[in-house]
């Protein structure tokens, strides 16, 4: 298996060019299903997880086809046509590998009828239940049945009535499933308490390029008037929020300066004020932001929220940045219940964290050593990387299959700003 060799110490200067949101391509892909037209997407970041995701779209007889790109470049351009399905099962051996692939459920039931998909098992960082998903679909007027690990969700014959939900908890995954099914419903659909996260505004921005009326986009009450049909669509992914503030953290704990190109600000607005707290200067343009530190780190009191509060995706990233700080900090974990695992890691950097159920105690430390550590989860992964790359020392981090999931060519991208790390095969 891979792992990353990375000699910290190293001022980071120069410009990262920011890859294609994660998040919004795999909620963007399964769009494919609820047309017979292409829908080809831009700016697609090359993941494990969005080949994952094709891979599973080819499962369903959708033609994936990735049109010609430079070794250098960022990002792809893919379409997929879903003119005919040949199934509608999600079968467990490709769902157990990426949880995301319950975003099949709406527009496939949508779409086909009816939908057969196996129940995603929980991740590293919670039990990640589904129960929110299948309450939406079921106010829509889908029957929901869970049989030998399967959700089977079936809709009348005619197709999906419509109707109204109102989330108890904001679920990003649920919202995002829901209006995939609201869009060819025969009636007019209500989501009150919908997540406003950026990645949905990019998923109603398809849907509306594909022919679907969408009230109250970005804000948390949604109306969707139910199409009979969609056409295709060309559109591009919206920059990674999470990627661009995990690079900013990486210029921080370095003491560098680096221009994050493509990052919209907007997005990222509680990541860059919690920055601005630490003591690092955030500047935006319409093109990206420029992020540097050349003063000390000051300590931070950060509490994860439903967007547009600070970003869980974003927390152990900060962490690691806090652990230079000067000063105590406290963290408040509030979205899910085990997002630590990379505490027990950084400890072994040198780092003086306590944690006490949902929240972390971070005291800043003068220096952090290299170590050979593990990556436990996406985000983990990161901040161990953010940490190698002050610590004095070597650090080795393994179980690179979770960086890879998020983060487009990671080593390159540092290596673009003066960072000494590089990628070791087991071979
Ligand atoms: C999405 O996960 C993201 N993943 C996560 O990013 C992100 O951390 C999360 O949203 C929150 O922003 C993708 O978009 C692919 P939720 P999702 O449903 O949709 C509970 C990363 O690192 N809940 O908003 O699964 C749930 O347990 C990943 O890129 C229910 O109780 O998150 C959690 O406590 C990690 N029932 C809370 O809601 C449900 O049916 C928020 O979960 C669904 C969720």
């Amino acid at each position: 298996m891979d792992k990353l060799v990375i000699r910290g110490g190293k001022r980071l200067e120069g410009t990262i060019p920011v890859s294609g949101a994660k998040n919004a391509a795999l909620t963007l892909i399964p769009c494919a299903l609820l047309t017979e037209e292409p829908m080809t997407l831009r700016n697609l970041p090359r993941l494990a997880d969005i080949d994952g995701f094709q891979h599973l779209m080819g499962q369903f007889g959708v033609s994936v086809s990735i049109q010609g790109q430079r070794s250098e470049d960022f990002g792809r351009v893919v379409t997929y046509e879903a003119s005919r399905m040949t199934s509608t099962v999600a079968p467990y051996d490709l769902v157990r590998k990426m949880r995301a692939s319950i975003l099949v459920l709406g527009p496939m039931l949508a779409r086909a009828g009816e939908a057969t998909v196996s129940m995603p098992g929980g991740c590293a960082i919670g039990n990640r239940p589904i129960d929110l998903h299948l309450k939406a679909l079921e106010a829509f007027g889908a029957t929901i049945e869970l049989a030998q690990g399967y959700v089977r969700a079936i809709a009348p014959d005619g197709g999906l009535p419509g109707g109204e939900f109102d989330f108890p908890v904001v679920s990003v995954g649920a919202t995002e499933n829901a209006l995939m099914a609201a869009v060819l419903a025969n009636g007019t659909s209500r989501l009150f308490n919908a997540a406003r996260e950026p990645e949905i505004v990019d998923l109603c921005n398809l849907l509306v390029a594909m022919g679907a009326e969408i009230e109250g986009i970005g804000t948390s009450d949604l109306i969707i008037h139910g199409a009979k049909r969609l056409n295709g669509a060309t559109y591009k992914v919206m920059p990674d929020r999470i990627e661009a503030g995990s690079y900013a953290c990486a210029a921080a704990i370095t003491g560098g300066e680096v221009r994050l190109e493509g990052a919209k600000a907007g997005d990222m607005a509680a990541t860059n004020h919690a920055l601005r707290n630490i003591g690092v200067e955030v500047e935006e343009d319409a093109k990206g932001i420029t992020v540097r530190a050349d003063g000390p780190l000051r300590p931070a009191n950060l509490t994860t929220a439903p967007y547009p509060g600070l970003a869980t995706d974003m927390q152990a990233q900060l962490m690691a940045l806090l652990c230079k700080a000067q000063g105590t900090s406290v963290l408040k974990e509030t979205i899910f219940e085990n997002r630590y695992m990379h505490v027990p890691e950084l400890g072994r950097m040198g780092a003086n964290i306590t944690t006490e159920g949902r929240t972390a105690i971070v005291t800043g430390v003068d220096e952090l050593h290299g170590a050979e550590v593990m990556a436990t989860d996406l985000r983990a992964s990161m901040s161990l990387v953010i940490a190698g790359l002050a610590a004095e020392g070597e650090t080795t981090v393994r179980r690179l299959y979770h960086l890879d999931r998020g983060y487009e060519r990671l080593e390159e991208k540092l290596q673009l700003v003066g960072a000494d790390i590089e990628r070791i095969g087991d071979g």
